[in-house]
């Protein structure tokens, strides 16, 4: 993968087991962050991506998520530009019969290559089990969020896609999937070359009930 700036710091150890954790403090650049973060299309993400001790943090904190029952019902497929093109030379004959017009199946596999650097997020549910499926499902939504944000806060724009292939059962495979497993999505990384345009976001008023 793409070296970046070797000059980031690294995080911190993660904390040992049981160690009193700050409480609540304010974080003005994070909410700064969390204020105007904004997805970078894939295709306009750029090397470098990010080296691999930031790729390590970033995959570090994705996966520092709620977890009801502590399961960690998803894992982590890092892919540099070789296995990326490996695998849409794997996915290429499915572009013609996976619902889409191949053109436009091909497409995504075009735009699938472009970042330097993707993650994919694969879904591995624990079954049966006593937590909800669902409630699997949302943890590994978290994860994907978390990273999102993990690789903004690293100076990296990112792109959480599924496209056509995280519903195709044949491409799993390419991935190094097993029958039980799905992808959650891939989260496209590198660095931004154009600055995304904020984008139409919900009127909260619609969507706020407020209880005394
Ligand atoms: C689970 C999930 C899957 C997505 N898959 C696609 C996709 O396949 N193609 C696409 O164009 N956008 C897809 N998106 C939307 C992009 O991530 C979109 O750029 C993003 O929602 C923009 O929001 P933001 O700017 O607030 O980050 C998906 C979003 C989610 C949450």
């Amino acid at each position: 993968m793409a070296v970046n700036d070797l000059s980031f710091p690294l995080l911190p150890p993660p904390p040992a087991l049981g160690a009193p954790l700050p409480g609540a403090e304010r974080h003005p650049d994070f909410l700064r962050l969390l204020a105007e973060r904004r997805s970078t299309p894939a295709l306009t993400l750029r090397a470098p991506g990010p080296d691999a001790q930031t790729l390590s943090a970033i995959l570090r904190i994705a996966a520092r998520v709620p977890d009801h029952g502590k399961l960690s019902p998803w894992r982590f497929v890092a892919m540099g530009p070789v296995a990326k093109a490996r695998i849409a030379g794997q996915l290429g004959p499915f572009c013609a019969d996976c619902g889409l017009e191949p053109a436009k199946a091909e497409a995504a596999l075009a735009k699938f290559q472009v970042p330097p650097c993707s993650v994919a997020v694969v879904f591995r549910p624990v079954i049966p089990h006593k937590i909800p499926v669902w409630e699997q499902e949302l943890s590994t939504g978290a994860v994907c969020f978390n990273m999102l944000l993990a690789a903004y806060a690293c100076g990296f724009g990112g792109n959480w896609l599924t496209e056509w292939f995280s519903y195709d059962a044949r491409a799993r495979a390419a991935f190094g999937l097993t029958d039980h497993e799905r992808l959650a999505g891939v989260i496209h990384l590198g660095t931004v070359s154009d600055r995304p345009p904020e984008r139409e976001r919900p009127n909260l008023d619609d969507l706020v009930t407020i209880l005394d």
